[in-house]
């Protein structure tokens, strides 16, 4: 019978076929899909643990497929040439015809056949209309075989370039690096709400926020500052528990933050004291500078 999955070339009309072959082709998306592209990868467990770069790219070059209500996505038994991401519908899961579950948008499936060269483990069947991103195996391997000390060696000099990082020692760098995720967000969108628990520190790796803070006697957030490429914003939720302190938000669509975990970073970087120390004796330097601003509204 017809396979449910066409060697890459057949699947995606005309777009792929002038793509075939080596060549990576990026497909323009808004950063609301990058983004459940990039969280539908973030909660595979096979998916997660690749490193960011790839990520990125794999993100970049997924291409759209519709499904229609009962098409077959993937047949169990049968070689595997693509990976999927579901966003929007809805599809059930089988094993030798028995029901294993459903899923919902914000899935990667398909992983095991592309990660680890086997056949498909089960049958993938569209139960309603069905919105997907692909991405063939040919692109998967070609993403995947650009060198991860290449990229990491790419993040490492970019956070050299941010302040705040510019003076840590080199094992504690790379730790972070490691524990890198990368954000996507449109224009107009809140990265940090005032006032919110937060655990997380950015670094704008592209685009522009701004941010604002509510002033005693004002009803809206006054604007304070806009902050850019090498900026960094959420640094105090690595070194306490406080909520945060102003708003942040995209100025730009597609800004994409580089995002650590206090959690993760806590777990990944054992000697995280350390670097609290370090961050520490940062904020304090900066909070004495805006003491000293305060204190003197007329000095350049
Ligand atoms: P793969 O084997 O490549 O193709 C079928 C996919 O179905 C598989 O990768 C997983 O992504 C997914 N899958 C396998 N088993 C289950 C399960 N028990 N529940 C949900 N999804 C599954």
């Amino acid at each position: 019978g017809v396979s449910a999955e066409p060697t890459s070339g057949h699947f995606c009309g005309g777009f792929r076929a002038q793509h075939v072959s080596t060549e990576r082709a990026c497909v323009r998306k808004d950063s609301s899909t990058k983004k459940l592209i990039n969280d539908a990868i973030m909660n595979n467990d096979f998916l997660k643990k690749l490193d960011p770069q790839h990520l990125k790219e794999m993100v970049d070059c997924m291409y759209e497929r519709i499904y229609t209500d009962g098409q077959l996505v993937i047949q169990e038994g049968e070689p595997g040439n693509y990976l999927y991401v579901l966003a929007d519908g809805l599809l059930k899961v089988t094993q030798n015809g028995k029901l294993l579950g459903e899923m919902r948008p914000r899935t990667a499936f398909g992983e095991l056949a592309i990660l680890y060269n086997c056949k498909r483990t089960a049958t993938v069947k569209a139960v309603s209309q069905a919105h997907i991103w692909a991405l063939d195996r040919q692109t998967f391997q070609s993403i995947m075989m650009k060198s991860t000390q290449a990229t990491q060696e790419e993040y490492f000099s970019f956070l050299r370039s941010v302040s705040l990082l510019r003076d840590l020692p080199e094992e504690k760098l790379s730790k972070i690096v490691d524990c890198l995720e990368i954000d996507y967000f449109d224009k107009g969108e809140y990265i940090i709400r005032e006032g919110e628990e937060g655990n997380t520190f950015f670094i704008i790796a592209k685009g522009e926020v701004c941010v604002t803070q509510t002033t005693e006697g004002c009803t809206e957030p006054r604007e304070i500052k806009t902050l850019g490429v090498g900026d960094y914003f959420g640094e105090k939720a690595l070194i306490s528990e406080d909520v945060r302190s102003a708003n942040i938000i995209s100025t730009e669509n597609d800004t994409q933050c580089l995002v650590v975990d206090r959690d993760n970073f806590n777990q990944m970087v054992g000697t995280y004291e350390e670097l609290q120390a370090y961050l520490k004796e940062y904020v304090e330097e900066l909070s004495r500078c805006d003491v000293r601003r305060n204190a003197l509204p007329h000095s350049p």
